[in-house]
């Protein structure tokens, strides 16, 4: 729904065609921006009852709290003016120092249309907290509007009317919750060394390979994306489980007059 360090929005439709077709509840355990679902094909499955988006940071939770209703979400921002100094710093100081997250009750539009205010107008979401505000002076659609627009896009809108709900757990209590045989989580965690992008938590090597060992034991199907590292094939064994790799062009070399710099993105599964 809006850039995002790491987001998956160029992978998503790889990732989807190894999504069965008989899963009844899907679960997106690091939601972040919910490229996968937002981007796929997921909410046509024909046994989908339940579509549940996940992350440890609440000021993304509460932003697809609010999108569950984009219709009246919409209509909440429609007067907003993208691209004002004023109302960027405003917003930032607002959300980031005035307001307590933790203290905030999930679906706030206020809260939710400062935070996309704020993360649509700086560079993948990134730094948010104190990102100078970048003047486009008219020569490129405001992010901002784009994300707007999506709220209104029956392309978007059918996707995000069927999602149930948002929950704000870490990765292995969204598990433990959700899991049954008719469960599918896709995994998108933090990758390896680069967890302290996301300066809400830290995602340590322990993490990684809690996470690889609850998985390794569910009762539900997973699919879990990384770039490849040394320990990932001592916990979740190629002879094990399904790897599938896959090159693409790595979103910061994605850029006008720079070298396309490749990364092999793998997608590891409990199925065939
Ligand atoms: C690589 S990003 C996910 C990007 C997402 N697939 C997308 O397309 O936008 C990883 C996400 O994991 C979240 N995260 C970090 N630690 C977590 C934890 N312990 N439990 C749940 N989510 C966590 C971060 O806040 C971040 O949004």
């Amino acid at each position: 729904m809006i850039s995002y360090i790491g987001g998956k929005s160029r992978m998503s439709k790889w990732i989807c065609e190894y999504i069965p077709e008989d899963i009844e509840t899907y679960v997106e355990v690091f939601g972040g921006a919910f490229w996968v679902y937002v981007n796929g094909d997921i909410h046509e499955k024909p046994k989908l009852k339940e579509v549940i988006y996940n992350d440890f940071n609440r000021y993304m939770v509460n932003l697809f709290e609010c999108c569950r209703t984009p219709e009246e979400f919409h209509k909440f921002m429609i007067d907003l003016k993208a691209q004002n100094e004023k109302l960027f710093y405003k917003f930032q100081k607002d959300i980031f120092k005035n307001k307590d997250i933790s203290k905030i009750e999930l679906g706030d539009f206020e809260f939710g249309q400062k935070y996309a205010y704020i993360m649509t107008q700086v560079f993948s979401g990134l730094n948010a907290e104190k990102a100078k505000f970048i003047d486009l002076k008219g020569k490129y659609k405001s992010k901002f509007d784009s994300f707007r627009g999506r709220l209104v896009n029956p392309k978007f809108t059918k996707k995000l009317l069927k999602i149930t709900q948002c929950e704000n757990l870490s990765y292995e209590e969204v598990i433990e919750k959700y899991d049954s045989p008719k469960t599918y989580f896709y995994c998108d965690p933090p990758y390896w060394k680069t967890e302290n992008y996301y300066s809400l938590h830290d995602f340590d090597v322990e993490d990684h390979k809690k996470l690889c060992t609850q998985l390794s034991n569910i009762k539900g199907r997973f699919s879990l994306s990384y770039y490849e590292f040394d320990l990932l094939s001592e916990w979740l064994p190629k002879d094990k489980f399904k790897w599938e790799s896959r090159e693409f062009v790595k979103a910061a070399a994605a850029q006008k007059g720079k070298e396309q710099s490749k990364g092999t993105e793998i997608l590891v599964m409990n199925y065939k």
